[in-house]
């Protein structure tokens, strides 16, 4: 079958910052000379005291450590602000779009975000809040989540931003998990005409976590909510109070900037830790190449600031580069599904950023919505978040674009920092659902299960051969986890718990997860996290958790359960366990089947056979494979008799 390919247009190859023959010079001097190239790039940035130390790094056992500019300092918040007020203190930095279209937007310049991050960087000083303590955020998309990351970010604080869309439970563990002193949250959320109680969900979540003592309460709906004394503060008054100017903190390279919880195969969500300096220029030149940002363009990436690509391509790499950046609080579907369209119109944006989820759940409604729209002003698409399928990738390309718009499809990772595999819209011919090639300064390899590098075409585990300045450097708490997950699989590489193929054109293709995580909607969730949750419902002995295909979600939930003997497992059930587990972890977390089961299948050694869960939630049992070493094969038949997919 022959792929299509689009050619770069000419006018990207002759205008962009990057076309395929820089590309190319400027990938292998990134590997040729990884020091003269950082060194180069990392002049993007203030520092405070220059580095002279550039990339320190080993992803072997014996010497372990990643360590990038380790004797530069800098302050983030300073790169992302002070710097830009002499020539752009009134240029828009901050866009923002309510939830409900009837509302008000808002225009946030360079020195009024200035302002409003020092009062509250001062707020937080106040309250006891200084380097390297943890502020848990817990915000919808508003202007104060990006004020609140760039106050903390300006005293030297770690943020830890906790999705609007987790549970009391979810929330209360990520508080403990870093011990945060401090609970940054508004009174409501809003979401697609629906409110969010985040600070009733505060207010649960610290019964559970009694370190709290400060809450700065945003009062964004204006709802009526419960004031606890002392402990619960006013944003606007409180911060209203504080001096306009804030010196910024002076961060070494490698001081910690976010912790970020995600999850992982096995146990609870952990997190992920973020430093400064190489975080600050992988962030900012990903952003500039990727998207060939020019001050004074409108882009938009349409992610929350609960997940890294809010964080990277929300926040800090369009304000460090002096851009103009759109925050969306609503949903793409509300109050029809034009929505996203009519904003691209509204502000006339040129560079948008989503997830193929969206774009599915959008095609769906029919081109109607798309083209009673102009989006004259668009240039460049991009994708991120979850493997697109063609045939998204051409209806967001013929119907979004009209053929004219390139598509970055850019693969990366919470762990990563930012985009790692993606095209670049000035060098890279397109094939629809291929992330292309790397980044500068990454090496992506392919291994097979024994490890053995693959060449040429092939398919493999996708490995990262070495260091590169936006790699995350930790597990809060954890370091030997850090080392034992993404290091010990493939020694001396990091592996990425995705699949992937190259073709003979050396386009990199990600076939998706290979370990036990699963992407619903471009969020990532542990099969474990879910199965844990369900096990600790009272009715429940048992459970394991797959993911299914799905037409929208890319993969949805499949829980196969098995409940104490003296339960009827019934509709009743399984609409209780569903309530249960969204109460637990999220809605994010709403399992789409729920299988109940007497058994599960498993080994003579009592290991859980997850391959033939798999395929029976493929509804894929023509080929369940060997299931000679069961030890009850009749609980796969049983499986198979009541498959809720079987015709
Ligand atoms: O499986 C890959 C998928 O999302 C995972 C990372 O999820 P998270 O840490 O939440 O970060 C998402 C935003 C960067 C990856 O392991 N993924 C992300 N982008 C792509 C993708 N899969 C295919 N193509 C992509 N462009």
């Amino acid at each position: 079958m022959s792929q299509p390919v689009y050619p770069v247009p000419a006018k990207w190859a002759e205008e962009a910052l990057i076309d395929n023959g820089r590309y190319q010079e400027m990938y292998r001097a990134s590997i040729d000379d990884p020091d003269a190239f950082w060194r180069r790039e990392a002049k993007r940035l203030d520092w405070i005291k220059p580095f002279t130390q550039v990339k320190e790094t080993s992803f072997d056992e014996a010497d372990f450590g990643i360590r990038w500019f380790a004797d530069g300092t800098l302050n983030l918040s300073a790169n992302c602000l002070d710097r830009h007020l002499a020539e752009r203190a009134d240029t828009v930095a901050i866009l923002w779009e309510p939830d409900n279209p009837a509302d008000q937007e808002r225009r946030i310049t360079y020195r009024e975000l200035h302002e409003d991050v020092c009062r509250f960087a001062n707020l937080l000083r106040s309250r006891g809040i200084g380097k390297g303590d943890r502020v848990t955020i817990y915000l919808p998309m508003v202007p104060e989540a990006a004020v609140a990351m760039l106050a903390c970010a300006r005293i030297g604080a770690i943020h830890s931003i906790v999705f609007a869309g987790f549970s009391p439970e979810a929330l209360a563990g990520r508080i403990q998990d870093c011990d945060s002193r401090i609970v940054l949250t508004a009174d409501e959320g809003r979401r697609g005409g629906k409110a969010v109680p985040l600070k009733a969900n505060v207010d649960v979540a610290l019964a559970h976590a009694p370190g709290v003592e400060t809450v700065i309460v945003l009062a964004h709906t204006g709802a009526d909510v419960t004031k606890v004394d002392r402990r619960d503060i006013d944003w606007t008054s409180a911060a209203g109070d504080q001096s306009a100017s804030c010196e910024p903190e002076e961060m070494n390279a490698e001081d910690p900037l976010f912790i970020l919880y995600t999850s992982g195969s096995t146990g609870k969500p952990k997190g992920v830790l973020h430093t400064t300096g190489g975080y600050a220029v992988w962030a900012a030149m990903t952003h500039e190449y990727v998207f060939d940002y020019r001050q004074g363009q409108i882009y938009w990436c349409a992610a929350d600031v609960g997940w890294v690509t809010g964080h990277t391509y929300v926040v800090y790499g369009p304000l460090m580069n002096g851009g103009t950046t759109v925050m969306f609080e609503g949903v793409p579907n509300f109050p029809d599904a034009s929505r996203f369209w009519q904003v691209v119109d509204k502000f006339q944006v040129e560079i948008f950023y989503g997830a193929p989820t969206a774009l599915r759940a959008l095609m769906a409604e029919g081109d109607k919505w798309v083209t009673r729209t102009s989006r004259k002003s668009l240039r460049l698409l991009g994708s991120v978040g979850e493997p697109i399928n063609p045939e998204a990738w051409e209806w967001y390309y013929r119907v979004v674009g009209e053929g004219r718009c390139p598509i970055v499809d850019t693969w990366w990772q919470t762990e990563t920092g930012g985009a790692m595999i993606t095209p670049l819209p000035g060098a890279t011919p397109l094939k629809p659902g291929s992330a292309a090639f790397p980044m500068f300064g990454v090496r992506p390899l392919l291994l097979d299960g024994e490890g053995k590098i693959l060449e040429g075409a092939a398919e493999g585990s996708l490995v990262i051969a070495d260091s590169w300045p936006g790699q995350m450097r930790s597990v809060w708490g954890d370091h030997e986890r850090f080392f034992q997950t993404y290091f010990t699989t493939y020694r001396g590489y990091y592996f990425s718990g995705d699949g992937c193929r190259r073709d003979a054109d050396g386009y990199y293709w990600i076939t998706g997860r290979i370990d036990d995580v699963i992407n619903v909607s471009g969020h990532r969730m542990g099969t474990a996290e879910i199965e844990s949750a369900l096990v600790a419902h009272c009715k429940v002995a048992e459970a394991a958790v797959v993911g299914m295909p799905h037409a929208v979600k890319g993969q949805g939930i499949y829980a196969y359960v098995t409940t104490n003997v003296e339960v009827q497992p019934d509709d009743e059930l399984k609409a209780e366990l569903i309530k249960w587990v969204r109460q637990e972890i999220g809605p994010i977390a709403t399992p789409d089947v729920i299988h109940f089961t007497p058994a599960l299948p498993k080994t003579r050694s009592g290991k859980i056979m997850r391959r033939i869960l798999r395929k029976i939630a493929e509804n894929d049992t023509g080929s369940l494979g060997d299931t000679s070493t069961l030890a009850d094969p009749q609980v796969v038949d049983h499986l198979l008799a009541t498959s809720p997919l079987a015709e």
